[in-house]
């Protein structure tokens, strides 16, 4: 651990739960990115969470960034989905049978967003991916799946790839234990290339059974793309009989209540949501076309189950999350109040000449070290970005702001950011900025 971060960091609890920690899981840590791998140093440990803050092991408090990595978007424990979980938990907490409450959020979704005419409920996104990737190679006898560098679907098998060397979007896998026949299936297209996409298809068209993308990708930063770019994509697939799923795990419902397919005007033939659908519960689901979803066991030959999928507690969590989204009318006052946040902190680092810059969308954010032009795709970020932002990450922290631990993290706001805390939040990251350079 670098000696700068030694300083930064004397969360003494903290350091105790981690070595603990360390003897009994892989890194200490449930999910990689966890373990502060990126930032170095030693994870903080939170006991305790509300609205827009996060207390540590140590009692401190922490304006949160990170938000769970979005679910949140209420923020943590909103009274009213609170109300909702008690009031589940006081009722059941699972089945393995047929209930009402998953019933009443499919009707919810299916009744606002036109594109989803059916959908089956999972628990992570990465199991929404890994069931529309095999609906749609049923629906088309097609093997081949075509993603983009720098979008994440999770971790099942056929995308934990990257660009390969070799033939247009050949790919290799990107995690030992995948094996190269599963990862050979996968094609892998630069975003932000039309180009690439055309030549790619022309290859191998007849074999590619779905294009898969983040519309408004937001694992590798924020690579907001060009309408023209993901439309021309949406076309060409189309034009060669291949599926086109939005994986919109981050930002269904976020961006939108209908995502980036409400905001481009564009109908994907299967959809993926996970994180705000469910209020910080785990829930996930893929949906899309009737005849496609029909396709699903027990109506068709493509099987998909879960022991404790629509759990009762996350459908009501998920519910009461989107019904009071809706009626507050969280996307305005969140746009507002996002767009203020970044617009404000972008002109005090520009005139103090501080060389990072806030790229967002909605309530989404990056912070990322200075460019002069937008950031569409991997190749095009900074190279001294990573570590410019390992500097900026402790400092914040010692300030009592909890960014994401790693560069290629985005931030959400929540409902629950005050202006009095993202106030704060601005001056601690101001200073945080100008103290690492
Ligand atoms: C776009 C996207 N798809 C899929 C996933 C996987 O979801 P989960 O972590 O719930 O498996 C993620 C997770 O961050 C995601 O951002």
């Amino acid at each position: 651990m670098p000696s700068e971060q030694t300083a930064l960091d004397s969360h003494d609890l903290s350091r105790e739960y981690f070595e603990r920690a360390l003897r009994v899981s892989p890194g200490g840590v449930h999910s990689p990115v966890r373990a502060f791998k990126s930032v170095g140093g030693t994870p903080v440990f939170f006991r305790s969470a509300q609205g827009g803050t996060m207390t540590s092991v140590d009692g401190r408090d922490y304006i949160d960034f990170c938000q769970s990595f979005g679910p949140l978007m209420l923020g943590h424990r909103d009274p009213d989905v609170a109300a909702a979980v008690q009031e589940a938990i006081s009722t059941a907490w699972s089945f393995g049978a047929c209930e009402p409450y998953s019933l009443e959020l499919a009707e919810w979704i299916t009744s606002r967003l036109p594109w989803v005419e059916m959908l089956r409920f999972v628990s992570s996104g990465t199991e929404a991916v890994m069931s529309a990737l095999r609906v749609a190679r049923a629906a088309t006898g097609r093997n081949r799946i075509l993603k983009f560098e720098g979008c994440y679907h999770g971790h099942s098998d056929s995308l934990l790839v990257k660009a390969g060397s070799g033939l247009a979007g050949a790919a290799a896998s990107s995690s030992a234990g995948v094996s190269a026949n599963v990862a050979g299936e996968t094609l892998v297209a630069p975003l932000d290339d039309e180009e690439a996409v055309r030549k790619i298809f022309a290859e191998h068209g007849k074999d590619i059974a779905a294009v898969i993308l983040e519309p408004l990708p937001a694992n590798y930063g924020l690579l907001i793309q060009r309408r023209e770019f993901i439309e021309e994509t949406v076309k060409i697939a189309r034009e060669h009989g291949a599926l086109v799923i939005f994986d919109e795990v981050i930002s269904g419902f976020r961006v939108a209540l209908g995502g980036m397919a409400e905001v481009l005007g564009l109908r994907p033939d299967l959809v993926t949501y996970g994180k705000v659908i469910g209020g910080g519960f785990p829930v996930a689901c893929y949906g899309g076309r009737k005849d496609l979803m029909e396709l699903v066991a027990p109506v068709g030959p493509v099987y998909q189950a879960g022991t404790l999928s629509a759990n009762p507690v996350g459908m009501r969590a998920g519910l009461a999350t989107l019904q009071k989204i809706e009626r507050v009318g969280a996307y305005a006052q969140m746009e507002e109040r996002t767009g203020r946040f970044c617009d404000e902190l972008n002109s005090e680092l520009q005139q103090r000449s501080l060389p990072f810059q806030l790229t967002r969308t909605a309530s989404i954010f990056w912070l990322h070290a200075q460019t002069d032009d937008v950031i569409r795709r991997i190749d095009q970020i900074p190279g001294h970005h990573a570590n410019a932002f390992a500097k900026v990450f402790h400092r914040a922290l010692a300030r009592g702001v909890y960014l994401a631990p790693s560069g290629f993290e985005v931030g959400f706001l929540s409902l629950a950011h005050s202006d009095e805390l993202l106030e704060r939040a601005s001056e601690a990251l101001v200073a945080a900025i100008e103290e690492s350079i």
